[in-house]
């Protein structure tokens, strides 16, 4: 275990980078966003999600790189949402949406965290009404090591009806960080259906079945292979950046990735899975090491409730109730 410092906000706050390992991985996590800022197979000596070295890059970055996002994770249209009768509006930063909590959502607080020998706990408190959600909400997130697992759980406890969905956006790439691209990776994901996007990537209510379009990866299948097929469902994403309905809210495997060394299996509580190649990022700054930030170098398999569905009636919603506790586990299983 060891906790160093990760740099200096442009607020003058300083923030910690604090690793932990057991013998087959290790991880490092910021409590700046509660922040997956690497995790290695040991025995591979790979380092599997992009990152930066300074908190700096993090607080100027919208990529979520790593990050816990919320209080609630994807689009919201028009950023607006009712609960109990009350119109609640949300800050517009993404188009004509509501981003992934809002101008200053989970992912850009200061977290405080207690070290265990083989987890991590954050939390966080986040004020009645901050970024217009209402009901303080308090926050755990836990990142634990068991074997070859990470677990990475969240307890939301509400103090007044108040919706949540929380998701972890790392970006994997089983070659390492020093890839430049994530596309020749296998994917399986164990999903029927997709939401369609509009042009401003937001989840709509209409849903696709993958059967027969470049949506389908029930059979292994490598991200190239249809990637850039003229589907109108891949234009509006820009590639990949569609949300996949597992199921209930049991703990089920929502997908396995693969690359010719290392395999990743995803096992999540959590109704769906957004699934993003990455189409945004730039490559400016470089991440860890120089490590390089190209466009489509990584894959985000983030779970979460369904995009907007606060607004939608066909799905399950993630509202917390007063007094509720929600619990969620996602947990990423290595095999070499
Ligand atoms: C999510 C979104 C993407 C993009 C990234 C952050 O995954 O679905 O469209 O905004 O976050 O860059």
């Amino acid at each position: 275990m060891k906790v160093e410092s990760f740099g200096t906000l442009s607020n003058g706050n300083q923030c910690d980078l604090i690793t932990i390992e057991n013998d087959f991985l290790k991880i490092a996590i910021s409590n700046y966003g509660a922040t997956l800022v690497s995790l290695i197979v040991k025995d591979l000596e790979l380092d599997v999600v992009k990152g930066f070295d300074d908190v700096k890059h993090y607080e100027n970055d919208g990529a979520y790189l790593g990050a816990t996002v919320g209080r609630v994770c994807n689009r919201i249209g028009r950023g607006k949402f009712s609960l109990n009768n009350h119109i609640y509006d949300l800050y517009i930063n993404n188009n004509t949406n509501s981003l992934h909590g809002g101008k200053l959502g989970f992912s850009y607080r200061i977290f405080d965290y207690d070290i265990f020998e083989d987890s991590i706990v954050l939390s966080y408190i986040s004020q009645d009404m901050e970024e217009g959600y209402p009901g303080r909400l308090e926050l755990k997130v836990t990142y634990r090591l068991v074997d070859k697992k990470l677990y990475f759980e969240t307890e939301a406890i509400a103090y007044e009806d108040t919706i949540c969905s929380i998701t972890n956006h790392s970006y994997f790439n089983l070659e390492g960080i020093q890839s430049d691209s994530a596309l020749n990776l296998l994917l399986k994901i164990n999903s029927h259906q997709i939401g369609c996007l509009d042009r401003n990537g937001l989840t709509l209510e209409e849903v696709l079945d993958v059967k027969d379009t470049p949506f389908d990866f029930n059979e292994f299948k490598t991200i190239i292979k249809d990637i850039d097929n003229d589907h109108l469902q891949l234009h509006n994403g820009f590639g990949y950046d569609h949300n996949y309905i597992l199921g209930d809210l049991s703990l089920k495997e929502a997908c396995i990735l693969k690359s010719n060394q290392l395999e990743m299996k995803i096992f999540t509580t959590l109704p769906c899975m957004h699934f993003y190649s990455a189409n945004f990022l730039t490559d400016k700054p470089k991440g860890k090491n120089g490590s390089p930030m190209t466009y489509r170098s990584g894959l985000c398999f983030e779970c979460q409730y369904y995009p907007n569905a606060i607004n939608y009636s066909s799905q399950i919603k993630p509202i917390v109730k007063k007094n509720e506790i929600q619990k969620h586990q996602t947990i990423y299983q290595f095999d070499y």
